[in-house]
């Protein structure tokens, strides 16, 4: 089977989070002697060709709309898997940024969709490959299915199919009518899409038209059939809910293992780890001008600093518990100013207790993990989240709101001996309902550290690899081979 998976961002080439590192560790689990996967992304301008060892490969014209567009295609072989870069100036080539702004982008990404088929069939002419399935990713890659389902009136299409990955439905691409308009996309006439007003908005376009949706965790797949979390597209998602699966993401064990990672101060497995837990942890207070001698727990957040996620409700908990001496705190990631600021201020009030990095280095994320006792995680909503799961896999405990991926991935502590749960979990998203979650985590520090051991044990062991995910999203593309096209 062959299959083509497209998507904006893929690590290490260009990532601005998530979805990158999903896109650059799914295909290589997926990638078997029956399971030829190939990516497919944008070549932008700030990729380190040499660095990652590019190669160009061919060169096509394409006729656009506007004009006859020269699309080049480089590629290079990550662990057996093919990746294409396409080059089509000026829209992706000479670009600083993954993402400029939002009528460019829809024009950009659109394109890339239109490149992506093109590429395809150029794949077929000159090297005798053509894709199954087209596993296409979040809103920048919305338009394939459709694309493809209007391609398939030709024989030679007509047996392909498409997948579309929702990561986070907080982006949508919508008000794309002029950018449609400008590269030449037919209409999109699709009843459920013009019933509900969403034939400009490209996520939607490709929910409407791909013939298996799936999204990143199961209680995500529910959530965004629900008002609440359906961000104006549940009705959308619910007329498709019969295609739509939740498969939980994973993360790459080889690559995150506190057994050989060489940034850690003291390496540990799952079974003997309270000792080199210890050390990391002091090396990090020391590193970041942290006092290493008081008796309080060592609480981390690492991620964007944005409301999604739910740093305006645990910044004035922080703020509360560290006036009375309850906890000391890091904090990794970058984002709205005004978190910034107010990050600023707590490291300037409580230097030994508050250590803020903006600049994201993953050689010190790690140690964040490995150091940390406990992993902040309030989020408004999750798709799936991988702090969380790296936090485990490293032994510092989350503390997470029962929401999307967190909720399905972090089970809740019994507060008994420790013979259940991995974390602490809260519902509603409110400052006092974290407040005594937080409260209770750090209680149960002081009072329980056998309990606590025993947590962070099983939250060690724990499986979050990518086999699970790649096998289920494997039985998709068959399933998908097999059934009738989405109408
Ligand atoms: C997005 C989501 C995040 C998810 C990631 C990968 O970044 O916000 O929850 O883990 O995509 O699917």
């Amino acid at each position: 089977m062959n299959v083509l998976y497209a998507s904006a961002e893929v690590s290490p080439f260009s990532s601005s989070g998530g979805l990158a590192e999903v896109a650059g560790s799914l295909p290589l689990a997926l990638r078997t002697a029956e399971t030829d996967v190939r990516v497919i992304t944008p070549l932008y301008g700030l990729i380190d060709y040499a660095g990652h060892g590019l190669v160009y490969q061919f060169s096509f014209r394409y006729p656009h709309r506007s004009g006859s567009l020269d699309v080049h295609v480089h590629s290079v072989c990550r662990q057996d898997v093919r990746h294409y870069f396409l080059q089509c100036e000026p829209w992706f080539g000479a670009e600083g940024t993954l993402y400029l702004d939002q009528a460019r982008d829809a024009t950009r990404f659109i394109l890339f969709c239109q490149l992506t088929l093109a590429c395809a069939w150029e794949l077929r002419q000159r090297n005798n490959w053509f894709p199954d399935v087209l596993h296409a990713n979040d809103w920048h890659c919305a338009l394939i299915p459709f694309l493809l389902s209007v391609s398939r009136s030709s024989p030679d299409w007509a047996s392909m199919r498409s997948l579309l990955t929702i990561h986070n439905l907080a982006y949508q691409g919508h008000d794309a009518g002029a950018a449609l308009y400008y590269c030449g996309i037919p209409t999109r006439s699709q009843p459920d899409l013009v019933y509900q007003d969403l034939d400009d908005n490209l996520l939607a376009i490709g929910i409407a038209s791909a013939d298996v949706l799936t999204t990143v965790s199961p209680r995500y797949a529910a959530e965004i059939q629900s008002p609440e979390l359906g961000r104006g597209l549940d009705g959308l998602i619910r007329t498709r809910s019969a295609s739509l699966h939740g498969i939980l993401n994973g993360i790459d064990r080889q690559h995150h293992n506190p057994e050989t990672n060489c940034h850690l101060a003291a390496r540990y497995g799952a079974v003997e780890f309270s000792l080199s837990r210890c050390i990391n942890r002091k090396d990090l207070q020391r590193r970041h001008g942290l006092d290493c001698e008081r008796r309080v727990p060592l609480v981390a957040m690492v991620g964007r600093l944005d409301v999604q996620k739910g740093l305006h409700l645990a910044l004035p908990v922080m703020r509360r518990l560290l006036t009375r001496d309850a906890l000391q705190f890091i904090s990794l990631g970058s984002g709205d100013p005004r978190f910034h600021h107010e990050l600023a201020l707590m490291a300037g009030q409580w230097p030994e207790c508050v250590a803020v990095q903006h600049d994201f280095d993953s050689a010190l994320a790690s140690q964040i993990y490995s150091g940390s006792d406990l992993f902040l995680m309030p989020s408004l909503f999750e798709p799936c989240g991988i702090g969380q799961l790296l936090a485990m896999r490293y032994g510092s405990l989350p503390l997470v709101r029962e929401t999307g991926g967190l909720a399905d991935t972090v089970v809740n502590y019994d507060d008994g001996r420790g013979s259940r749960g991995t974390g602490f979990v809260f519902g509603w998203s409110e400052t006092e309902a974290l407040a005594h979650t937080l409260e209770w985590a750090i209680r149960t520090w002081h009072k329980r550290p056998t309990a606590w051991r025993r947590m962070q044990e099983r939250a060690m062991k724990q499986d979050f690899g990518w086999d699970k995910s790649a096998r289920a999203t494997k039985e998709l593309y068959r399933d998908v081979l097999i059934s009738e096209v989405h109408p």
